[in-house]
């Protein structure tokens, strides 16, 4: 007898997409809207790559306009403790989406209550089921978790872009040793690695490692659709800042790569251990790794849990995933 296929499927993967959108949000919430293997059922906003107003905003904005019919909830103003930095308006533009003139009017209201309660309700009312993506600073996460102890054990998986481990050397993006999503709330990303919950860290150590070149974002918006030119409009800016910074063809895919994670674990290879966060000094937003299979003398990291660090990435294969999803037919890897 034939296979049942529809018996056989696995179900998609429910996911509460934490941002601060943001031009790479942008994309990785289109993403997550449209993989198969994704159920995207709430966004969530945090203050970072703009001031909380503007990335709720462009989060009500972009799920109007793409039809993505899920609650979207304002988050948190501030860091937990730190002051807060000057958004880095001349990474996304002064609109948080690359300054290309968008009208922005949604019409569509946010949720009632805050983003660390949606958080709670979320896992609450799907328990073993939510991946959270967090792809801003942890600061909504933190909340919730200090909040309501016991989602911990309610949540699948944290997935989270952030972090800079020193694999082959990788630095920070803000400062020698620190990334942005991190050294935007230290105390928050401290508080998120170290929770009783199974968290993932997509950092800097793969992210640079995976280019969208200009000519797969030509590839988006001239076979992508509506999605793709809208991909293609507003990365000008974020790609110029990159091409002149870095002296790269393109830009890093930081925040697709933890929607990459989510749907395919195999793209990359990870190192498990206790990470904490430096929350003081000069270092203030590195993180750093205690790997398992090393013994040290006691420290910072006994007693919290192992979390996964990822150390590698197959970029062709993740490139050719983002692609696929977009363009039938890309030549992303080929
Ligand atoms: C991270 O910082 C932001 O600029 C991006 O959206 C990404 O989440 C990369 O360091
Ligand atoms: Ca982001």
């Amino acid at each position: 007898m034939q296979a049942d296929q529809t018996q056989n499927r696995t179900a998609p993967t429910k996911v509460l997409f934490d941002t601060d959108p943001g031009v790479d949000d942008a994309m990785a919430l289109l993403f997550l809207q449209h993989h198969p293997a994704i159920d995207l059922i709430g966004v969530t906003t945090v203050h970072g790559n703009a001031h909380i107003d503007v990335t709720t905003r462009n989060a009500l904005y972009l799920c109007e306009r793409f039809g993505i019919e899920v609650p979207v909830a304002r988050g948190a103003r501030h860091p937990l403790l730190q002051y807060k930095a000057e958004p880095p308006t001349f990474v996304h533009g002064d609109d948080g989406l690359g300054n290309v003139g968008l009208s922005f009017e949604p019409t569509r209201q946010a949720d009632d209550r805050p983003a660390y309660r949606l958080i709670i309700d979320t896992l609450r009312q799907h328990p073993g089921e939510v991946t959270l993506v967090a792809v801003g600073p942890l600061t909504n996460l933190a909340l919730a978790v200090k909040e309501d102890p016991e989602i911990a054990q309610l949540v699948r998986e944290v997935v989270i872009m952030g972090g800079a481990f020193g694999v082959n050397g990788q630095g920070g993006n803000v400062t020698p040793v620190a990334e942005a999503n991190i050294i935007g709330d230290p105390h928050a990303a401290d508080i998120v690695c170290t929770a009783p919950w199974p968290v993932t860290l997509v950092g800097l150590d793969v992210t640079h490692q995976v280019l969208m070149s200009n000519d797969l974002f030509g590839q988006l918006r001239d076979r992508g659709g509506s999605h793709g030119q809208f991909m293609w409009d507003i990365s000008r800016f974020y790609v110029d800042f990159y091409s002149s910074r870095e002296q790269i063809p393109g830009c890093y895919v930081h925040d697709s790569s933890a929607v990459a994670y989510v749907i395919d674990p195999t793209l990359f290879e990870v190192r498990r251990g206790p990470v904490r966060v430096v929350d003081s000094g000069i270092a203030i937003g590195q993180t750093v790794q205690q790997p398992d299979d090393r013994s040290y003398a006691p420290g910072p990291w006994d007693g919290y849990p192992s979390q996964n660090v990822c150390v590698a990435v197959d970029a062709p294969r993740l490139l050719q995933l983002f692609m696929d999803t977009f363009v039938p037919t890309a030549a992303a890897a080929r």
